[in-house]
């Protein structure tokens, strides 16, 4: 008998397809939600596995005045710059040429663009023989026609391994398909990636495999060693390329946090150990606001940690959920959001590691945190106010936050 949850996720998942190729969003990208809910939406009610995506109205044909203002010199990047910084976002790629004024504020903002999920398995990947490049080309032109540097995400994940691969037969040979693959993207854009995220969330603790690595698909069909195999092709296929292990779950003083933390940097001392080429660490940082954990001495120390090893460290999907925060008004809630980017920052950018500094999306009016309950609880009538520029296009407080701790950083460029 099917579930609840399976009822509700097969109604939905056809709805909201047809919504988000409505706003120019690849039904493949929605198919990468997990299928259960993390551990931190376990012990709330039934959960639909998507929600609609809020309707906003059409978007705006040209920035407002008061993105215009923040724009130049006054721009986020520029102030990053300031402090030796490159800051940026993640970009669903056919929004760049169906939204031109969401376009014009990237390039305005950004020094640095990542595709959401236009380079992972699933969209790459439609069948075993097939790669299907049209959507990572279209960004890498608009990225050189705007000077802008790309970052590479993600080569394994195991959240993005398309169908017909978990299909495939017991026989297939995954470990050379895995070799093959990321050979063959790499190498496509060698030499015109700042960073990729060779292997992307590797680490959890609770599937009692051996160093805390996830028991995931890549584990099982290439083996325990595939993150070394990873990084080992990745530095033959685009040596200029600085090779980054991407994680979540590390930002806050918390035993869960702390215990990934543990478990992240045994895998990172491992790969040294071994001589694996290793350039940097990325930290996610989805935060949330109205946390009952504090960020403080857990991440400083885990960044000096790092640093002291020799890496540089990204910032690379900050955003900030703010589900949990009670009252409803769009002030209140703007003022909790631009405080939880502050408080995050402050301790963050205090490290001179901390080289990068991209927000997963850069207006409202397209966040993950709106598709549905893949990171907590969603309150599916309060799209999330959970970036820097509202669904209007106007820079939110957050913006300001952000350029503010960029402005008082301590480490100058
Ligand atoms: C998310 C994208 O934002 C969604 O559009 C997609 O459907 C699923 O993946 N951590 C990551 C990112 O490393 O790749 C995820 O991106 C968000 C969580």
């Amino acid at each position: 008998m099917a579930t609840r949850r399976e009822i509700l996720t097969g109604g939905l998942k056809i709805g909201a397809a047809v919504a988000l190729s409505q706003i120019g969003i690849a039904p493949d990208l929605l198919a990468q939600a997990p299928a259960q809910p993390d551990e931190m939406t376990r012990n709330s009610a039934p959960q639909r596995a998507v929600f609609p995506q809020p309707d906003f109205g059409p978007a705006p044909k040209t920035l407002p005045k008061e993105a215009l203002a923040v724009a130049g010199k006054a721009s986020l990047k520029a102030h990053a710059a300031r402090t030796g910084l490159i800051s940026g976002a993640a970009v669903i790629v056919r929004s760049l040429s169906s939204d031109p004024a969401l376009a014009e504020l990237i390039v305005d903002q950004s020094a640095i663009l990542v595709p959401e999920g236009e380079l992972k398995w699933r969209a790459l990947r439609p069948a075993q023989d097939k790669f299907d490049f049209t959507q990572p080309d279209a960004l890498f032109d608009f990225a050189s026609k705007h000077h802008l540097l790309v970052r590479g995400h993600t080569l394994a994940w195991h959240n993005s391994v398309p169908d017909w691969l978990t299909a495939a037969p017991k026989s297939l040979d995954v470990r050379k398909l895995f070799v093959e693959h990321i050979r063959t993207v790499m190498g496509r854009y060698r030499g015109r990636v700042q960073s990729w995220d060779v292997v992307n969330e590797a680490i959890l603790p609770k599937d009692g495999m051996p160093g805390g690595l996830r028991k995931s698909f890549w584990y099982e069909r290439v083996g325990a060693d595939y993150v070394d195999l990873a990084y080992r092709t990745a530095r033959e296929a685009d040596p200029k390329a600085k090779l980054t292990y991407n994680d979540y779950g590390v930002e806050y003083d918390n035993a869960e946090d702390e215990e990934r933390r543990r478990a992240i940097l045994e895998l990172l001392r491992g790969m040294q150990a071994r001589k694996v080429p290793l350039d940097a660490v990325g930290i996610q940082s989805h935060i949330k606001a109205a946390s009952p954990s504090t960020i403080g001495k857990g991440l400083a120390d885990y960044i000096e940690a790092i640093r002291a090893m020799g890496l540089e460290v990204y910032l690379t999907e900050l955003d900030v959920n703010e589900d949990d925060i009670v009252p409803n008004a769009v002030a209140e809630r703007d003022r909790i959001v631009a405080q939880t980017y502050k408080d995050f920052l402050d301790v963050a950018l205090a490290s001179p590691a901390v080289k990068l500094v991209l927000t997963w999306g850069i207006s409202d009016r397209r966040t993950w945190l709106n598709d549905g309950p893949t990171h907590h609880r969603k309150q599916p009538n309060r799209p999330q106010r959970s970036l820097l520029f509202d669904p209007e296009y106007r820079p939110a407080p957050a913006f300001f936050a952000m350029r503010d701790s960029f402005d008082a950083r301590k480490v100058k460029g």
